[in-house]
This record gives C-alpha cells, structure tokens and sequence, in this order.
C-alpha cells in the first residue's frame, strides 16, 4: 500500500472485541483517529466474555495485549454506548459527525433458534446466554438458569464442550447428553476441548451408539472405528473428573420438539432420526420420519449465533451482506457491506470478525481478520479527502452522547476498574474477580 498521510481521518470502529480491537491498532499506526465504541463496559468482547473463564493464563495474556492497544493514543474507547437502531447511536449519527468511515466488528449478537415447538419452555437456552452468564456479563450475569439433572446439548462443536465443562464439571448433573444431526465423523470440536469432559464419557453408552449408527455411516463410506477412536482420543490427556456426570453423544438425531409439563418446564426433547447424503464432498442430514424422545429436562443450543438483526445493516442467511465485487479486496476477502436489495455498496461501511463471518474460528483469525479489515479501510480512505477536524468530530460525539444521559467509560475508567477488579481478587486470593453488575462498575469508577 502507498504511504498516506492519514492524520487528518477519523473513522469508528464498532465493537471492541479482539476483530474490532486489532481493526483499531492497525489503523491507528497509520495515525488515523480511531473512535472505538463497544456495547460492554470493558473491551475483550468473547475473549472476556466467552472464553472459558478458567483458562485463566490464556485469558491474562489477552488483556494484557487489548490494555496495551487501547493506550495508543490515535484510539478514543467510548465503553457502555450500544450502536444501532433505536439504541444510543445509530450508524447514520456517526455519518453525521464527519466520520469518514465505519468497521463494522460487533461479533454475531443474535440468537439462531430453529423455530421448533417448546423453544418459549423453562429451561430452553442458548449457549452464548449461558457463556456470558458464567462469564459475568451483565446483565446475563445476574440472570437465573434452570439446568436440571438431566440436559441435552444440541451441536457438537467447541462451545458444546464448553458447555458440557460447566454442566459436568461445576453443576455436577447426572447426564449430558450431545446431540448431533450427523454423525461422529462431523463433529467439530477438538481433541484438546475434550480433555477437559472426556474422563466422564459413558464408554459402554457410546460403544452401543456407535452400533446403532455404524450402518448409517458405512453407507456414506465412513470408517465408523475410526471416527471413534478420535472420539476417546482425548483420554490420555484427559482431566480427572469431579463428578459422576454420565456423558454420551446421540448421533445421527435432529431435533424436532421440545417437550413441556404442566408447569411449562421442559420434560423432553423429541429427536427424528436422520441418514447422511453426500453433498459436495461433505454430508448432510436427511431425516427419516422416525422420532424419539429424549428424556431430559433442560435444552441448550450449541449451534453458533447469528448476526443481530437490528443493527442497522442489511441481513442475509443469518449474516451482514458483504458486496461480491468489492472494490478493496483483501486475500480475495470482502470487508464491505452491500444492500443485496438494492445492490447498491454500503459506501464506507465495513465488516470484521464474526461480523464478517459469523461464529467462525478462534481469537487469531478474528485478529487476522479485524486487520485485514482495516486494510480494505484504509485502501478506501486513499479515495476520500482527508478533511476532517479530528477535534471537531469528538467533540460531536461527546455532545452526542451527553444527550443520551448514560456514563460513557474511557479508556483510563477501564485501567482503573480492572486495577480495582485485581485488587479484589487479591484481597480474596481468587484468580480473578468480576463485579456482576454495571451499576457496580459504574459506581467504582465513579461519575465524570
Ligand atoms: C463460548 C465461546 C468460547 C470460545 N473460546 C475460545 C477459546 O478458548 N480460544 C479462542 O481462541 N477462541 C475462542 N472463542 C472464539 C473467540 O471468542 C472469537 O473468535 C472472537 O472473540 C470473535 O471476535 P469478534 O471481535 O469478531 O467478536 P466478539 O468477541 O463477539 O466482540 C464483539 C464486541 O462488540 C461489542 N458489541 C456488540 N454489539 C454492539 C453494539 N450494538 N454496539 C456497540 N458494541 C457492540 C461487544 O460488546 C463486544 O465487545 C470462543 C467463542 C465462544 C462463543
Ligand atoms: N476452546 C476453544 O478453542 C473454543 C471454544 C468455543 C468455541 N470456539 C470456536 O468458536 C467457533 C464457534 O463454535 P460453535 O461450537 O458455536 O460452532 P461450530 O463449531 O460450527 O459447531 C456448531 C454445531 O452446531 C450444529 N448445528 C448448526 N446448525 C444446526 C441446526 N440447525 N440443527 C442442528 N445442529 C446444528 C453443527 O452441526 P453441523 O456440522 O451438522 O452443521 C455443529 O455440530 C468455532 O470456530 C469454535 O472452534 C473455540
């Protein structure tokens, strides 16, 4: 890319998760004046937010680099502010002000439901609600969860595991049972990811379900041994189980139903079994018109989130539109956002992370892809007069926000409630410590 001098720009970028962060860094060293707005009072996003919560070194080790990028000075962190329509800015607010372009990297907010009958019951959930609970996210943090003794995990992928972790290893339930609508050759989740449930697999449960499901996959030319043996292939490593959960996979099952008692509690989740067809070199399931109930009693889906709806962008199969010819490609990737009805570019809106992509790969690619992102930004920025009035704009901002009467947190508000969160955690030799509330936080780092 040419050299510029880009001093004189001031972009926002939206959402200050790891996409929307390195997004930031990138612009910044190139002295673009980054407003880096995010819904959460801290950044972090799902490495705060979703990652496991014991994966404590791993977690440090990410803070650690998000404090060091926002101290850039180029980057101005408006925390506790929610873009979107009818929230406290709305992406044409920021038009407005003289923004001159806008990263799009709010990660994937909404809920992917199926649409089935009992999906309203007690005891329904979604993953990512659960994750932020465990995690602490207000306001999920405070909310109450009916898990019962028995709980089916619908999809096979890693935050499925993570799941099964906080059920089996800190709720200590009787049974968990994953369901998957293919079979074991397609599960997603790693062997590492496993180690940490696997001591608590039922063997005997998954030797008599690998026989029920052996057929059905040697139709598709699978080699149903050794899609077991990745199965166990985290025992070696395996953590020591803390209890007596029984975990086991139902294969080969989509759901159909969720069953309910009178009281409106879950009491069973109808499956209908499937077949495996091949599709371009994969699979997918076919039901075939048998069901059966699976008795538990709470449902959560572990099937990846979608976009929100509501942001302000336009949505197709659960994700913003990106413009199939874009004008600033990066690796042959569109950052840009395009209305697919009036197929006209978005001009100046882009997308990263699982904004871009949503529920797809891990804090590395959503890194790679915020600054891939901020590449394709600031290609477009060599088309645009470099006009504006850094000072001008955020003193625009700051009366904009003044009017939505909320505490906005900056960046030394966040040092100064993590210095504070440590603190605590010292006091009481935890690991870490996390105020649950935002009024907790807010009152902690005091009013402007
Ligand atoms: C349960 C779970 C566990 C995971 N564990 C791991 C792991 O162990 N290791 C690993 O490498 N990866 C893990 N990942 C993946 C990793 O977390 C993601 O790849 C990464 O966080 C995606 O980054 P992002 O910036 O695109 O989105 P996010 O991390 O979701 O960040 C989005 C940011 O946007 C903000 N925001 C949202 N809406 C708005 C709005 N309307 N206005 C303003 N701001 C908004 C949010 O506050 C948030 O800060 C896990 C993911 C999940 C779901
Ligand atoms: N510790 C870690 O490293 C960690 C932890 C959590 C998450 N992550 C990452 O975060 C990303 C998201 O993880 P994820 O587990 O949400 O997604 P994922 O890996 O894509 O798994 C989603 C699962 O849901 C199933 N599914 C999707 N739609 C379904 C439907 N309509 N009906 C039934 N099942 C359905 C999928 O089945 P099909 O395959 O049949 O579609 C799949 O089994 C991944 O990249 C993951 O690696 C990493």
């Amino acid at each position: 890319m040419t050299p510029i001098d880009q001093s004189n720009y001031t972009v926002a970028v939206i959402g200050a998760g790891p996409a929307g962060l390195y997004a930031a860094r990138q612009l910044a060293a190139q002295g673009v004046q980054v407003i880096l707005l995010n819904r959460d009072i801290k950044p972090g996003g799902l490495a705060e937010y979703g990652i496991y919560y014991n994966k404590y070194k791993m977690k440090a080790g990410l803070r650690k680099q998000f404090r060091q990028i926002m101290e850039i000075p180029e980057i101005h962190y408006y925390g506790n502010v929610m873009v979107g329509e009818a929230c406290d800015l709305k992406l044409d607010d920021l038009s407005a002000i003289g923004v001159q372009a806008i990263m799009v990297s709010v990660g994937a907010q909404g809920t992917k439901w199926l649409g089935l009958p009992g999906e309203d019951l007690k005891g329904v959930y979604h993953a990512k609600d659960i994750v932020y609970h465990y995690n602490k996210l207000p306001p999920y943090s405070t909310r109450d969860f009916y898990i019962g003794r028995r709980v089916a995990l619908i999809g096979v992928g890693n935050v499925m595991v993570d799941i099964a972790h906080w059920v089996i290893r800190d709720l200590k339930v009787d049974e968990v049972i994953a369901v998957a609508r293919r079979g074991p050759v397609e599960v997603k989740f790693t062997k590492k990811e496993m180690e940490y449930v696997a001591r608590n697999l039922d063997l005997r449960a998954l030797d008599v379900e690998m026989g029920r499901v052996a057929e059905r996959m040697r139709d598709v030319g699978q080699d149903p041994e050794a899609a077991k043996a990745f199965l166990l292939a985290a025992l070696p490593k395996a953590e020591e189980p803390i209890s007596d959960t029984h975990f086991r996979f139902d294969f080969l099952a989509s759901p159909t139903r969720i069953l309910g008692d009178s009281e409106g509690r879950v009491c069973g989740l109808e499956v209908e079994d499937t077949k495996l067809v091949p599709k371009d070199g994969d699979t997918k399931a076919r039901g075939l018109g048998t069901k059966r109930v699976l008795d538990v009693e709470t449902v959560v889906f572990c099937i990846g989130d979608k976009v929100d709806d509501d942001f302000g962008l336009p949505v197709q199969w659960n994700e913003f539109v990106k413009n199939p010819e874009p004008s600033f490609p990066v690796d042959g990737i569109s950052y840009e956002v395009y209305n697919h009805e009036t197929e006209e570019p978005l001009e100046g809106i882009f997308v990263a992370g699982w904004s871009r992509e949503a529920s797809s790969g891990l804090v590395g690619v959503a890194r790679k892809d915020g600054e891939s992102g901020a590449k394709a930004m600031l290609e477009y920025l060599q088309t645009v007069r470099p006009s504006t009035d850094p000072g001008r704009v955020l003193a625009s901002l700051d009366g904009l926000l003044a009017k939505c009467g909320k505490r906005i947190v900056h960046k030394e508000d966040v040092l100064r409630l993590e210095a504070i969160e440590e603190a605590e955690a010292q006091r009481l030799g935890l690991e870490v410590y996390k105020m649950k509330t935002n009024e907790e936080m807010l009152e902690a780092i005091g009013v402007e």
